[in-house]
């Protein structure tokens, strides 16, 4: 884990850091000067310096150091924080829980009461990463389907849940640009440094791999060197969605359009598929011999949603035909709506960021809920535990 100190006192900061890095399983240790310096961090997308816990060192409601925690929660959903203070007063141990804080412990704190809170916090991390993320691919029915706009628009909507860890895989090895739809950043790595380095693979390789586009929302791009492509094998991709699934809620897999034996392992590894057509005729033909390959794969017909994308309801063809050609009952369509698309991609910022009252973002918003279902709700055990210390 990273573990973040903030003290207004240096030599308190530093005592506490010494502390921590006493404990044998704890990972990086770092003093952050500020709170404001984290969320300047989280603000510019430079979440790779997002920490897992904060260690906040004697915080006061009265100079709003509560309302930053507030703030910083919604920057860095995953964030959780341990709060020393002299005297808790009840009125502080209740702001300190309404803006997110778990463990508020007695300062000066001993390894013993700090190292505990730790492993709480390590447990129920834990416990939420054995649970298997739901891999889910998009691939285009036909070049241009918007398969590529779908995945990443969509993955930026499900991390507006915010207690959910969305991770996005380029699988459009020769010529993948997933990232460039959602951010402007250049990735460190790509999914060909990790094939080349596969015996590194583990939870910190990756996550250093990937351009983080919001403290909850990954992608792990293509390389920009199409010539290597071949050097992604299948079983790279096995070890590579096993792991990201177990530490993902959503994994989303950009397919591109090409059936080989990379892109099959990775249909082989989704819970949905999500082949993107359009109402017109070269791709509901193109739609319908894919979805004949996936037949003689032996996909389940519930593991296949085709999604119409720019729909227009004045077009040629209805989706009454559509769903008659796929013999399937529901199709989940997504408007066409070109200025807020061509808009997005072409500033590199999601549409939902950019274009909030666009009839895409409604509908993406719609395709999330559906997606999350019920949020999970928040643990009975922490309230009785911080109400206890206050006794
Ligand atoms: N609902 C929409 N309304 C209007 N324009 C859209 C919509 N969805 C996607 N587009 C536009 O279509 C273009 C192509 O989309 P995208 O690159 O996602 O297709 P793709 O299926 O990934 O293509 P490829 O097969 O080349 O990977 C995008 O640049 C975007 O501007
Ligand atoms: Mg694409």
């Amino acid at each position: 884990m990273k573990i973040a100190v903030i003290s207004k006192n240096d030599r308190s900061g530093s005592e506490l850091a010494a502390l921590l890095r006493t404990r044998s399983q704890t990972g990086e240790v770092h003093i952050v000067a500020s709170m404001s310096q984290l969320l300047a961090a989280g603000a510019s997308g430079v979440s790779t310096a997002a920490p897992d816990v904060l260690v906040l060192d004697e915080p006061s409601i009265e100079s709003g150091d509560l309302d930053q925690v507030e703030h910083l929660g919604h920057v860095y959903p995953l964030l959780s924080f341990i709060v020393l203070c002299r005297q808790s007063s009840q009125e502080f141990l209740i702001q300190a829980m309404r803006v997110g804080v778990r463990e508020v412990l007695p300062s000066p704190v001993n390894a013993d009461t700090l190292f505990s809170a730790l492993q709480r916090i390590e447990d129920k991390r834990s416990s939420q990463a054995q649970v298997n993320g739901k891999v889910l691919a998009f691939i285009s029915c036909k070049g241009g389907s918007g398969a590529t706009f779908l995945a990443t628009n969509l993955g930026y909507a499900l991390a507006a849940l915010k207690q959910k860890r969305i991770a996005l895989i380029d699988l459009n090895l020769q010529f993948g640009d997933a990232s460039l739809f959602v951010s402007d950043q250049k990735p460190l790595a790509t999914i060909l440094d990790v094939a080349q380095q596969i015996r590194r693979l583990d939870a910190s390789f990756l996550a250093s791999s990937m351009l983080n586009v919001t403290p909850n929302f990954s992608v792990l791009a293509a390389s920009d060197d199409p010539t290597h492509a071949g050097d992604v094998k299948p079983e790279h991709i096995d070890l590579l969605i096993k792991l990201v699934r177990r530490h993902y809620d959503f994994v989303l897999l950009d397919v591109g359009r090409s059936l080989d034996a990379v892109s099959i392992r990775a249909l082989d590894h989704a819970d949905m598929i999500f082949p993107v057509l359009q109402t017109t005729l070269p791709y509901i033909r193109d739609g319908k011999r894919m979805l004949s390959v996936f037949r003689s794969l032996d996909y389940r017909k519930d593991k296949i949603h085709p999604i119409v994308n720019r729909h227009e309801k004045s077009g040629d063809i209805r989706l009454g035909d559509v769903k008659a050609a796929f013999g399937v009952n529901d199709l989940r369509t997504i408007p066409n709506h070109y200025e807020a698309a061509a808009a997005s991609v072409n500033q590199g910022v999601p549409i939902l960021k950019l274009a909030k009252g666009s009839p895409i973002s409604k509908a993406l918003q719609e395709f999330t809920q559906s997606l999350a279902g019920e949020s999970t709700p928040v643990s009975a055990g922490w309230l009785s535990r911080v109400l206890q210390r206050s006794r």
